[in-house]
């Protein structure tokens, strides 16, 4: 039996557990999260332990994935995961098209309905959310969340830690520095060097 364990009792973590299930690639899935035992269940499925538990268990799980929305934690804890000897996994729903050509590194979730063209890099712990389009040859580094219904043309890269916001767009050959939150239903058409959140069409820094 391959036995899955999410660490993050949240909603994304829901939505991964619904895809692993899905994908028919995990026999069961377990919640972990540092709030237990306050929190005990997840809708159906069982929290049964919090980060030192789960790496206390490691040999049990084929496979680890962290489900905490905020890019500078989920790497971190995936990086401790790791060290500790849990096996980090990709997750990616049925419904993703995900090209034979392109890469995904350890612990990153492509969610419904996404697309990733071909020749492209998405590093380890993204979000790649629900609808949302990598098109050919871009580069997402580390810890980045793509949201639902984003839009990412040809050739983008992404910083590490970086956040684009739901329904934004980026153009072609655009390069978007670390730690950056591109805000919601934002148009980023010009390189983004400088770390902040940037906001609407064309996108321009708010902070
Ligand atoms: C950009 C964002 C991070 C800013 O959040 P915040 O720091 O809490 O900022 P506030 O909501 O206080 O807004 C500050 C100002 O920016 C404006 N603003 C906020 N988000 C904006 C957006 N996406 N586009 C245009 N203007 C925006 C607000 O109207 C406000 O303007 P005002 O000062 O004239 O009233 C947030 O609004 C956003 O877009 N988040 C993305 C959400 C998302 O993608 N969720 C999906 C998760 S899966």
């Amino acid at each position: 039996m391959r036995r899955l364990a999410i660490l993050g009792a949240s909603g994304h973590g829901k939505v991964i557990a619904d895809a692993a299930l899905l994908s028919n690639e995990w026999d069961k899935v377990e919640f972990f999260d540092d709030a237990h035992p306050d929190i005990k269940f997840v809708e159906t499925w069982s929290v049964i332990g919090n980060t030192n538990d789960l790496i206390m268990q490691a040999n049990q799980f084929q496979g680890v994935v962290v489900a905490i929305g905020s890019n500078d934690i989920r790497l971190c804890k995936q990086r401790y995961l790791s060290q500790s000897g849990c096996q980090i996994t990709s997750i990616v729903h049925p419904s993703a098209i995900v090209s034979p050509r392109s890469t995904i590194h350890q612990g990153t979730v492509v969610m419904a309905g996404a697309v990733i063209n071909p020749f492209s890099v998405i590093g380890e712990a993204c979000i790649i959310n629900t609808n949302s389009v990598i098109e050919h040859d871009c580069i997402l580094s580390s810890g980045v969340h793509i949201s639902p219904g984003c839009l990412l043309a040809g050739s983008v890269s992404v910083g590490s830690g970086s956040w684009i916001g739901i329904g934004a767009s980026v153009k072609q050959l655009i390069s978007i520095c670390n730690n950056v939150i591109v805000g919601a239903g934002a148009i980023v058409v010009k390189n983004i060097k400088e770390q902040g959140t940037y906001v609407g069409n064309p996108a321009r820094k708010l902070f």
